[in-house]
Order: C-alpha cells, then structure tokens, then sequence
C-alpha cells in the first residue's frame, strides 16, 4: 500500500521524510542494504550476500509492496539520502490475519536521531487502521539494546526467545527474542 508522505524534524534539527519507496531509491536503498549489513551484526545480512539485490529486483519489490493491500514499506530521506527503511506485513489467512510482522533497520550515521521512533509511530498507525489486526511481532538479536529500548518505548513486550538462532561467521551464536504489541483502538 502507498503510505502519504510526512516531514518531520530530527533530533538534530535536521528535515527528514518518510514515505513509500519510489523508483528513484532504488539506488540509495540498494547502497543503504550494503552499507547497514556492515555495520551492524544486528542486521541479518552480510555485505558479500547483497549481490543478489540489484535495480530491478527493488523495483519489482517496491512495486509489488506499493500494489499490496496487506505491506507496506517506508523509507526516510534526510539530505536526498536514503537513511533507512522499515516494513509491515500481515498475512491473510483466515487463522492468521490478526498478525502484523515488523522490521525496521538505518544507516548507523542515522542512529539516535529519532527517526526509529517515527516509523514506529506510522506502523502502528497503518496496524491499527486495519481491523483485523490484533498483535505486531517482530524479533530482536540480544545485546541489541538500542533496538530492545526503542521498541520497549513503543509498546512491545519479549514472548519467547529463539535460542541460538543466529550464527556469526566467527562462529559466535546468538539467541533472538520475539516480541508483540497488542494493538488499542
Ligand atoms: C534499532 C534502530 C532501528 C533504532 O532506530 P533509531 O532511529 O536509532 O531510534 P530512535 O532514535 O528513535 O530511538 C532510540 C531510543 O533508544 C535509546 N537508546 C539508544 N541507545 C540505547 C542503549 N544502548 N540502551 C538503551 N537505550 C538506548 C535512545 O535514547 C532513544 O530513546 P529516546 O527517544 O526515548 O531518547 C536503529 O538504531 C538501527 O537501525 N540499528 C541497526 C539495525 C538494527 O538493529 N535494526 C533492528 C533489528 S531488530
């Protein structure tokens, strides 16, 4: 679905916009996938899997998302630069559709900056508009504890953990946490 477009302003006074992607992110969304799976072991990517992503499989994607009437996808432009994006998706199934998952990933130059929040704050928005839904879910990799601190400020709550469910190259493993967020109307 096309989410409209707003402003707002960013901790550090800075502009920034949030709206559905359009074809000319491709490219800064493309870079925005490389640069963030590098910058983080919180981010389930690493920067030589991004191959796979090239303009056409983005287009697809942004048009089927913008065309979908069940996801949608913001992503944030400060300074004509892509600083991130986020995703809400829910299913259709009869027994499942009460269900919203969410994910949510920035440029680390964009961190802090509040706009985490904002997008949380439109998920929630375009959750609650759809009367079917009754949970948001997502999951967090531990010691995330900027993603555990936003996503606690906005409501959501641990439900399970999922032991061992990532592996660094290093050989490192690290458990995820689930988390839901009732929806209030
Ligand atoms: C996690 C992420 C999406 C958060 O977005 P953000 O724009 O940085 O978040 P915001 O600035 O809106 O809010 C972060 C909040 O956490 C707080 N915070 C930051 N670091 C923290 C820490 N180490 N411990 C506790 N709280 C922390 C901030 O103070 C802020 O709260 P406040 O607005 O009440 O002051 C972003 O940092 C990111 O993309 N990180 C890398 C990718 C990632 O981890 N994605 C999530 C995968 S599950």
């Amino acid at each position: 679905m096309i989410i409209k477009d707003t402003e707002f302003v960013l901790k550090d006074g800075r502009k920034a916009l949030l709206r559905s992607p359009k074809d000319e992110d491709i490219r800064g969304v493309l870079d925005y996938l490389y640069v963030s799976a590098g910058e983080t072991e919180f981010i389930l990517r690493y920067p030589e899997e991004c191959g796979k992503y090239t303009y056409e499989g983005e287009k697809a994607l942004f048009d089927r998302i913008n065309a979908s009437e069940n996801e949608a996808m913001l992503v944030c432009i400060v300074d004509g630069k892509v600083a991130g994006n986020c995703q809400i998706a829910w299913k259709t199934g009869l027994k499942t559709r009460h269900r919203a998952s969410v994910a949510i990933a920035l440029l680390k130059e964009f961190w802090n900056l509040g706009i985490g929040t904002r997008m949380f704050e439109e998920m929630i928005r375009i959750a609650e508009a759809n009367e079917n839904l009754i949970q948001m879910e997502l999951e967090f990799v531990e010691d995330n504890t900027r993603a555990r601190a936003l996503y606690e400020k906005m409501g959501f709550r641990i439900t399970g953990i999922n032991p061992n469910a990532i592996r660094l190259r290093d050989g490192t493993l690290l458990n995820e946490y689930c988390m839901i967020r009732e929806i209030r109307r």
